[in-house]
């Protein structure tokens, strides 16, 4: 039975709400016009493709499927480079391949790519020097540098970035068709971080007889024409990013023959943010009329009825394959404020995807002023979690994770013990610390070893 269409909803019905975080431009006309031509440019994702990963996580709601989301936190006009967005495709590969190993289950890859240039901020503006400047609110909106100029939101840009996330997805598409990794020969990967000098004898050698398993095991299902190697390892990537600008996400929202309902074509999964998931506000308001997936972002401080009215909101009918919630409490508060949320979803019956954020709840500012994380918070939250929805009952579905192929010092800790010292090495995120190759695989491995089995 196909899902009805929202009630009293258009694509432009959450004008009618408050909308927070959005970004404040002083040329009307020029927003008209950017509106229009974003309008006008086709689509970056299709129907059938948002129907697809529907799909998908539907299976993960019932613990036939795992979700890897992660990428950028926030996504640059200056990355749209080959070299960096087919590491990120290979980070985010070479993790899922883990995971399939460690949690038996096939993976489902989605990015944080190809449009996620609009961020959130806590205060609006920020001063240097005696110097008072709009903050930097992602590229879609304005500039990092630190000028009036760059800082001054520019309309122009949402459409500047939905080239570029079109561009990021057109070379993701080519790679991908062209076979960008022969995932049947996990031996051909290059394990880069399995070489370190830093990395302790015991657990190098324990990555390697995980490889290594993993390749046999891979080649033995081949041998045996099982059709289900190809499920595990089929090379398929979604996109998504948090959908913050609805100016950028309702020019695209339209539609589509012979479906009902309205599909946001920017990307698969779009996501709400902690800060912009008002009941009553815009966000909800627009996202509850989408046929995509929809995440929600909760952190610590969401109570029970909040996260249930939020779920009915954007999810009426209960869909399967619809509701995705991303908890981000950090590794202390996880034990407290996750199980009352795990209960009460479970006791009403809601259908969702439960995916831990392990980052967002453990964000920390060193003495000399870096914003980083640290490696052994982010593995601990994710490790209570697993062992929070087993004893509720519940199904872990899905990580996200903020990472980046490159080789940057953000996070502390992994087996390369990254130090405070060490931060200012190569800290090049424009928003909050990402784990880096090395940490990100290490991860993979750790969640494989720790929350699989
Ligand atoms: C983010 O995902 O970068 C983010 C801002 O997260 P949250 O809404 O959970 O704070
Ligand atoms: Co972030």
């Amino acid at each position: 039975m196909p899902v009805p269409a929202a009630i009293d909803w258009s694509p432009d019905s959450w004008k009618q709400r408050l909308a927070a975080h959005q970004a404040v431009y002083a040329d009307r006309a020029a927003v008209d016009a950017a509106v229009e031509k974003l309008r006008s440019l086709p689509p970056l994702v299709t129907s059938g493709e948002v129907d697809r990963l529907r799909a998908l996580i539907a299976d993960a709601q019932q613990g036939r499927r795992f979700l890897l989301q992660g990428g950028d936190c926030a996504e640059t006009l200056a990355d749209c480079r080959a070299e960096v967005i087919a590491s990120k495709l290979k980070i985010l590969l070479q993790m899922s391949l883990v995971l399939v190993h460690g949690l038996r289950r096939p993976v489902v890859r989605v990015g944080r790519f190809a449009g996620q240039y609009a961020k959130p901020r806590s205060s609006p503006v920020e001063a240097r020097d005696g110097v008072t400047l709009p903050s930097y609110f992602g590229d879609l909106v304005n500039s990092a540098e630190f000028t009036p100029e760059a800082r001054t939101p520019n309309p122009h840009l949402m459409v500047r970035g939905y080239q570029h996330a079109a561009m990021t997805l057109n070379f993701i598409r080519s790679l991908i068709a062209g076979g960008f990794a022969d995932l049947h020969h996990p031996e051909y990967w290059d394990l880069r971080f399995l070489h370190h000098a830093n990395l302790p004898e015991a657990l190098r050698a324990e990555y390697q007889r995980m490889t290594s398993q993993l390749a046999e095991a891979l080649r033995f299902m081949e041998l045996l024409g099982e059709k289900s190697v190809d499920d595990l390892t089929s090379v398929e990537f979604f996109t998504s990013h948090e959908g913050l600008n609805l100016l950028y996400e309702s020019a695209q929202t339209r539609s589509v023959p012979r479906r009902t309902g309205h599909y946001n074509l920017t990307t698969h999964l779009p996501w709400i943010g902690e800060r912009t998931r008002a009941l009553d506000g815009a966000h909800v308001e627009f996202f509850r009329g989408v046929r995509n997936p929809v995440g929600v972002k909760i952190g610590p401080r969401g109570t029970p009825d909040e996260l249930l009215a939020l779920i009915d909101a954007l999810s009426p009918h209960n869909e399967a394959g619809r509701m995705v919630v991303i908890h981000r409490m950090g590794a202390d508060a996880i034990a407290r404020s996750l199980p009352p949320l795990l209960e009460r979803v479970k006791k009403e019956g809601r259908t969702v995807l439960w995916v831990c954020d392990p980052m967002h709840g453990n964000g920390m500012t060193t003495t000399n002023g870096h914003k980083t994380r640290s490696f052994d918070a982010i593995l601990r939250e994710i490790e209570l979690a697993a062992a929070l929805h087993k004893q509720a009952g519940t199904i872990l579905g899905g990580v996200h994770f903020e990472l980046t192929g490159e080789d940057v010092t953000e996070c502390l800790g992994g087996a390369r013990g990254i130090k405070e010292s060490d931060l200012s090495t190569n800290f090049t995120s424009l928003c909050d610390p990402r784990l880096n190759y090395e940490q990100a695989m290490e991860m993979a491995f750790l969640i494989a070893r720790r929350v699989g089995g």
